[in-house]
């Protein structure tokens, strides 16, 4: 049996939380570990099953990954031996594919099996592939597995169709050992990208624009060993944000990084909520409020993140008025909405937009994890539905969320975890 976990809907948080760092600057930072020629050492660790299934395939590849203490990872890249990604570790974790750059940048040559992931819609890795070609890389796609080739990367101005956050990741990493000097276009922003860029940066790379649309990088012949603290995770503070305006708390997120989630803030303060940033403090009080409805259109970075709309859409379902959600990143994440409905959620869907009624009162019931973020919406919603929630699988949340219910349950959630 999977485990589950029961909420008890109905007790305001308060009080303070510490965030962890941020899921999606880890991962990639991981696999920019391969790039240096000694042990990496990474801080602010959080302790994920994404984190152990990139460490289990550094480790594949002949890395020695160590821990180093609470939150402390080492990554010796020198004893690499092999530079294939196999399918049984890539399939699990769709950002397995962010060894490739590195690999190939490295060794000149990588195969790496497509990755599966959350069943968020088709998600294809054409503009990791068509960037990497940019530079100079053969790239086939044979028997399920992308092998890449190219004795040294080369330079060259790449132009994304998309700001893709794994397509940037991927081409940067492969880019800055390539030979000569690397433009990027229509590149990500997002703060992962800073934080992977600064991670490189202190290896030895030479990178600017990082951050914005247009990231220049001067390629260099190698990069050393150094140490990285990874940033906040700035999803996991909105959630905890937005679990604090549901249920009409006041919750203090400490070790974050307010200056990553504009977007994020700005909506909570429209839901009604106040907000106070002091450092990397960030306070929300909604004692005694029930949240407005807000609109969102997600978009990549700095527009609003795909990952929070799961969260925003169970807000919406206990809001005050009609808030109308636009999905434009991915195809297929409304699947929370069937599970929001069966604790009494009002919901249309119609294609990529989602309109959600608030109504006065969810009520609990069994429901089903479906994907990461999705898991967590229905775990706020489980903290303002009357009785008891139980969410199924969730095994997803696991993937990208520290301790979550031992954190909610010090800001005085009733929440448990059964086996
Ligand atoms: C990353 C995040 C994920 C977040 C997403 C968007 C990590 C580990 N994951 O995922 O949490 O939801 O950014 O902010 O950092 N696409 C293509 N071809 C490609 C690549 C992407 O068509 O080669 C499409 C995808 O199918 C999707 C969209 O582009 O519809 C955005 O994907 P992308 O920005 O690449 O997201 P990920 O890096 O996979």
């Amino acid at each position: 049996m999977t485990a589950k976990i029961v909420v008890e809907g109905g007790a305001p948080l308060e009080g303070e939380v510490a965030i962890s760092g941020a899921k999606n600057a880890v991962l990639p930072i991981l696999c920019a570990t391969l790039l240096a020629d000694g042990p990496m050492t990474l801080r602010n660790v959080p302790h994920l099953h994404d984190v152990h299934t990139t460490a289990r395939l550094l480790a594949e590849l002949g890395a020695r990954v160590g821990d180093g203490g609470p939150g402390v990872v080492t990554v010796d890249p020198t004893s690499v031996h092999s530079q294939v990604a196999p399918y049984e570790l890539v399939k699990t974790m769709r950002a397995s594919v962010l060894v490739l750059g590195p690999l190939l940048a490295k060794y000149g040559h990588a195969e790496v099996s497509l990755p599966g992931g959350c069943a968020i819609g088709s998600r294809p890795v054409d503009l990791h592939i068509r960037g990497l070609q940019s530079l100079g890389a053969e790239i086939s796609v044979e028997n399920g597995y992308i092998k890449a080739r190219a004795p040294r990367l080369r330079g060259a101005r790449h132009v994304f169709d998309f700001a893709s956050v794994g397509a940037t990741e991927n081409v940067l990493m492969a880019s800055v050992l390539a030979e000569g000097r690397t433009l990027l276009e229509n590149a990500a922003m997002e703060p992962e990208i800073v934080d992977l860029a600064e991670c490189l940066i202190a290896m030895g790379a030479r990178i600017e624009g990082h951050g914005t649309g247009r990231i220049v990088v001067e390629g260099v012949p190698a990069l050393r060993a150094a140490e990285h603290t990874v940033v906040a995770d700035r999803i996991e503070t909105g959630t905890f944000l937005v679990a604090a305006a549901m249920t009409g708390g006041r919750v203090t997120a400490t070790h974050a990084r307010p200056d990553t989630m504009d977007a994020v803030i700005d909506k909570l303060k429209e839901a009604g909520a106040e907000l106070d940033c002091d450092g990397d403090r960030i306070t929300l009080d909604m004692r005694g409020r029930r949240p407005r409805a807000v609109d969102i259109t997600t978009a990549p970075h700095p527009g609003f993140p795909t990952d929070m709309q799961a969260q925003f859409m169970a807000l919406n379902c206990i809001a005050e008025g009609v808030g109308v959600i636009n999905e434009t990143i991915f195809e297929n994440r409304f699947m929370h909405v069937n599970e929001l409905l069966r604790l009494g959620a009002d919901i249309r869907v119609d294609g990529h937009t989602a309109v959600v009624r608030g109504v006065p009162k969810l009520s609990g019931a069994p429901v089903m994890a479906t994907d990461l973020r999705a898991s967590a919406s229905l775990i706020l919603a489980g903290l303002v539905a009357s009785g008891e929630t139980t969410i199924d699988r969730i095994y997803h949340l696991d993937r990208g969320y520290e301790n979550i219910e031992g954190k909610l349950s010090a800001l005085g959630a009733r929440i448990r975890r059964i086996r």
